[in-house]
């Protein structure tokens, strides 16, 4: 459904951008770190668009809201999730590439295997059937898995006082589940999908994304 990468030359047309997600459960360090990639990257000359899912659009913040804060259904959360999904790749994700911006986006598809799949034990082919009928082989070029103890994601998450949300308040059963999916996630796409310790302090795990991405912008 989305156009492949355009070949600028003479065509008039941009050359397609590049997709990066950052996933994680709550509290690995997403958030710490989207700013400076997106630095990271307008320096070096790519026009950046950071968003966010749930989101990242009018509709999908109010179901952003919904989702985090309204107790429902399984099925209807997974189909609120991607109801958001399609309306983000539609008005924002995919315009932007098409553009020739780089998107930066804060979660995306393997968030809902690892969340509704290996959290709450959505049988993964169900996920798997709305990825297709939503972005069928439209997949990030690149995702940033950023991988802790949960113990470790719990504190950080308790330092920063923040009032939890509805899959903040879950037990620690619950992100084992999560960081499970996520690393069987890894383990069948681990071209795409690059492990970031996020154990260590803020800057050891800043070189680490710096690594990765001087590989993958080339
Ligand atoms: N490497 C680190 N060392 C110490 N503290 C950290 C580190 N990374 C993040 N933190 C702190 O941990 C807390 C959670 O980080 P952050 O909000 O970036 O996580 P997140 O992955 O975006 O979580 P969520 O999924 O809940 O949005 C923040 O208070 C942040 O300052
Ligand atoms: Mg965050």
């Amino acid at each position: 459904m989305i156009a492949g990468r355009t070949d600028g030359a003479g065509s008039g047309r941009a050359v397609r951008g590049k997709f990066i997600t950052l996933e994680g459960i709550d509290g690995a360090g997403k958030s710490s770190h989207v700013a400076w990639i997106a630095e990271w990257l307008a320096e070096r000359g790519r026009r950046v668009l950071v968003t966010r899912e749930p989101g990242g659009t009018p509709l999908g913040e109010q179901l952003r809201a919904l989702l985090l804060g309204e107790p429902m259904d399984l099925r209807t959360e997974t189909l609120l999730v991607f109801a958001a999904r399609q309306e983000h790749l539609a008005k924002r994700i995919l315009p932007a590439l098409a553009r020739g911006e780089w998107v930066l986006c804060d979660r995306f598809t393997d968030a809902t295997f690892a969340y509704q799949g290996g959290g709450r034990g959505l049988p993964l082919a169900a996920v798997e059937a709305l990825e297709r009928w939503v972005h069928e082989a439209f997949q990030p070029d690149l995702t940033l898995y950023f991988d802790l103890p949960i113990a470790v994601a719990r504190e950080r998450l308790a330092a920063a006082q923040a009032a939890p949300d509805r899959f903040e308040q879950e037990g620690a059963e619950f992100f084992e589940r999560v960081r499970a999916a996520y690393l069987a996630r890894v383990a069948r796409d681990p071209h795409r999908i690059r492990i970031v310790d996020a154990t260590p302090c803020l800057s050891e795990v800043k070189k680490q994304v710096e690594d990765i991405l001087i590989t993958f912008c080339g």
